[in-house]
């Protein structure tokens, strides 16, 4: 399934934007809210490393700064032979705003891998776990 082509520009200009001069391996992520807002983001990287923010959660808080919670589409593009998928953390990050987000997966050369997140994180650990927690927040803007 192709990933919508507004995400996927959007996706692609972010990731020119990337700073990742210690990997070289620069990732760019769209996230489209229920409103039909699109946000974006790069990975940042730093020289001390383990600092490194990641594509896809540099996007979630730029959409929830905007304050957009509920999200129902991904893409992610990197530079990949075959489509770079989301890190365990990163998947973890998205669930607490998104446990069925549709999440296209691609890379330059216009592979194109797609996947709900619960498929990506079977049996996740999330806030209704938690006692006295209320549901997935909903988005405000
Ligand atoms: N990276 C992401 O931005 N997203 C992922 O899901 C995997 C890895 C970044 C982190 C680092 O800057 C570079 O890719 C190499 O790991």
């Amino acid at each position: 399934m192709l990933p919508p082509e507004e995400l996927l520009s959007a996706a692609i200009y972010a990731r020119n934007q990337a700073h990742a001069p210690y990997s070289g391996f620069k990732v760019g992520v769209s996230l489209k809210g229920v409103s039909g807002k699109v946000f974006s983001g790069c990975n940042v990287e730093n020289a001390s490393y383990g600092l490194t923010i990641c594509a896809e959660r540099a996007t979630v808080c730029s959409a929830v700064a905007a304050g957009v919670k509920t999200f129902n589409q991904m893409v992610i593009v990197a530079d990949s032979e075959s489509p770079c998928p989301p890190c365990g953390a990163c998947r973890q990050f998205l669930f607490e705003f998104a446990p069925n987000l549709e999440i296209w997966i691609t890379n330059l050369s216009g592979a194109v891998v797609y996947h709900r997140l619960q498929d990506l994180l079977p049996h996740a650990f999330g806030n209704t776990l938690l006692p006295g927690t209320k549901p997935h927040a909903s988005e405000s803007a």
